[in-house]
């Protein structure tokens, strides 16, 4: 246990060093008296930010799930058209990109190989590239045109967790960057989002604390061999995390879903049975977060009729979901782009507890290795 800081295994230290990667990732690249995102790495001049037509993410795995979730903040804050592949499908794709396009590489190695295929076709055929890496020099940063690291301090464990938070963290200041870059985002804008930013890791110990909950959870549930995760908008790739989280460390397999999608066929599933994990969390400064939240409300009332249980995720004081879920862990306030970073801490942790649970390798879990160097 020397090396792991008295935790009994990587996976539960790294999830508890997320609020360190986070603030490795952002204090030094923010100025809140500037309102200014400094990304000196990404080596892509300002004219060409701005005469962008598309972006492409392209990732593997949990990486992808992070540039699910930069989707909506590129879209939101700087109101580019973005398009996110898996990087093992990209080259059949045969993609239609090119020259004034960007594509983004991200990857906690910076080698997998299907990433490094996508980093060569997009180059291949004109595209200006951006590497978004945890790992100083390696193939992926190397070879992008640019860069953002991730400084999330080596991830020993299979199972992606602090490199996940530190990579949604880092397509945040990018959005931010580019937005600004753009003129699609005001000097207050920018300086509220920078004060939220600074306010991360605060908050992730903040949500740390519910470990032991996770704990009992994972105790009552450990049983259970199918779950179903769920988020709308940009909730969406937390509840895939979450699935692949449950599924890798826990041999349990579980799904993740978009909550709307429900009704069109996996409704069907709900019952005592299966478990539903949802994420229902709420920024009410957002008038759209509000239209997601209600519409969540309706769903947790479904699958309460149809006797499903529902573990849900929810704004901390929120009693209407409270009072309906069968378990709650409350998340802090945030904005809507910023509560994904957040969300995903409670969902690495019952992972894991589900996983010791079990008692299972959680490090080194069956048919895995860290970083997959063949297509
Ligand atoms: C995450 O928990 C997984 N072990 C896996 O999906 C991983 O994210 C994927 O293989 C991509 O790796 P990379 O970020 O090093 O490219």
């Amino acid at each position: 246990m020397a090396d792991q800081g008295g935790f009994p295994h990587h996976m539960i230290k790294e999830i508890f060093e997320q609020a360190r990667a986070l603030h490795d990732t952002i204090v030094p690249r923010v100025s809140l008296d500037e309102a200014a995102v400094q990304l000196r790495e990404v080596r892509i001049n300002p004219e060409e930010l701005r005469a962008l037509r598309r972006i492409n993410i392209v990732a593997s795995g949990t990486s992808r799930h992070a540039g699910m979730a930069g989707q909506y903040m590129i879209l939101e804050l700087a109101g580019v058209q973005v398009d996110v592949d898996y990087a093992s499908e990209f080259e059949y794709s045969n993609p239609l990109i090119g020259p004034g396009e960007l594509t983004i590489l991200i990857t906690q190695s910076g080698e997998t190989a299907d990433t490094t295929a996508a980093l060569r076709e997009a180059k291949s055929k004109g595209s200006r590239t951006i590497a978004i890496s945890n790992v100083v020099d390696s193939t992926i940063a190397r070879e992008a045109d640019g860069v953002i690291y991730t400084h999330a301090g080596p991830e020993i464990s299979i199972a992606s967790t602090k490199a996940f938070s530190a990579q949604m963290a880092a397509l945040f200041l990018f959005a931010l960057h580019l937005g600004q870059t753009r003129n699609k985002v005001s000097r207050d804008l920018a300086r509220n989002y920078i004060r939220e930013l600074l306010a991360l890791p605060d908050k992730t110990n903040a949500v740390l604390r519910c470990a032991a909950e996770c704990e009992r959870l994972a105790d009552k549930y450990h049983q259970v061999e199918d779950f179903l995760f769920l988020g709308r908008a940009i909730h969406y790739p937390i509840a895939m995390d979450g699935a692949l989280k449950l599924k890798e460390v826990s041999y349990v397999h579980a799904e993740g879903y978009p909550t709307g999608e429900t009704k069109h066929g996996p409704n069907a599933l709900i019952d005592e049975a299966l478990p539903v994990v949802i994420i229902a969390t709420c920024d009410r400064n957002d008038p759209a977060s509000v239209v997601r939240y209600e519409q969540n409300v309706s769903n947790i009332k479904g699958f309460k009729k149809q006797s499903g249980r529902v573990i849900a995720l929810a704004s901390e004081g929120d009693s209407e979901v409270s009072g309906l879920a069968d378990h709650t862990i409350f998340i802090p306030d945030a904005p809507e782009l910023l509560l994904p970073i957040l969300e995903i801490v409670p969902l690495q942790l019952f992972a894991y507890y589900m996983a010791v649970r079990r008692g299972l390798d959680v490090d080194r879990p069956r048919n895995l290795v860290k970083s997959v160097t063949l297509e």
